[in-house]
């Protein structure tokens, strides 16, 4: 059982993804600290939404989340878009953070490509469906060596982006685009930071997850050998222990 008195660690899933993103981790986490695993709004069973958020309205979310639940101080673990609003949380909520930990991530902007091609997801999910959405960029997401040994995770991840919501995945694709480079949150913040990636990680190559750790002041880069983008999920075990050596070195608040 976790010390009473480790800070709770809140698990942001990533795009078009759910909570259950994290059902390889919870149990593992959980020997050594409280953990919670939200559903962001309008994806898995989260609260739906017809708006356009930011990265900025799901990290409000998730702060009434914690504040409703009586939780006074976090461990951020984001993964991708989960990242994304791990330094939109901390760039409005540092005291509340103790530590922060990146996962298959970036701190940056989208390039003026990166935000058309957004813009195009956004069209394509609400004009052909979260399917469609989810038969392109399932593949894109796991390694070639997780594909090949493990061709049932690769269904169970299509089904899980093909399953969420076109509104929610039309409103994220576009408030992805919009979000402001964080690279600063990170380096001002001074947190004990943790940068995850997968070795085949092709969507967030490694100079992104390097970048992270140079300006992050008390940082640590994992790169998980095999793993792609869903490195949680494709190398769990390797994944928590880098996870459970990050929290047991936090320093007491
Ligand atoms: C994710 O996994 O959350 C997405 O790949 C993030 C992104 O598209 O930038």
């Amino acid at each position: 059982m976790h010390d009473p008195a480790a800070p709770t660690l809140l698990l942001i899933h990533g795009f078009p993804l759910d909570h259950t993103v994290w059902n390889s981790n919870v149990e593992a986490l959980r020997e050594v600290a409280p953990v919670i695993a939200p559903d962001l709004r309008g994806f898995g069973t989260g609260p739906s939404t017809a708006t356009a958020p930011s990265m900025v309205h799901y990290a409000e979310d998730l702060h009434h989340l914690i504040t409703a639940r009586g939780i006074g101080s976090v461990v951020l673990c984001g993964l991708s878009m989960g990242g994304y609003i791990a330094l939109a949380f901390l760039e409005r909520w540092p005291q509340v953070v103790r530590g922060i930990i990146l996962c298959n991530t970036r701190s940056t902007a989208d390039t003026d490509e990166g935000k058309q091609g957004r813009e195009a997801t956004a069209i394509d999910a609400l004009t052909k469906g979260s399917a469609v959405i989810a038969r392109a960029m399932a593949p894109k997401v796991l390694s070639q060596h997780t594909r090949t040994t493990d061709p049932e995770l690769a269904k169970t991840i299509e089904a899980m982006m093909a399953r969420q919501q076109p509104e929610a995945i039309a409103a994220a694709s576009r408030a992805m685009a919009q979000r402001p480079d964080r690279t600063h949150v990170l380096r001002n913040a001074n947190k004990p930071t943790l940068v995850i990636t997968g070795e085949h990680d092709t969507l967030m190559p490694l100079p992104t997850s390097e970048a992270m750790a140079a300006a992050a002041q008390r940082s640590t880069l994992v790169v998980l050998p095999h793993a792609g983008h869903l490195s949680n999920v494709e190398a769990p075990a390797p994944f928590n222990k880098a996870v459970i050596d990050f929290l047991r070195t936090l320093p007491d608040a």
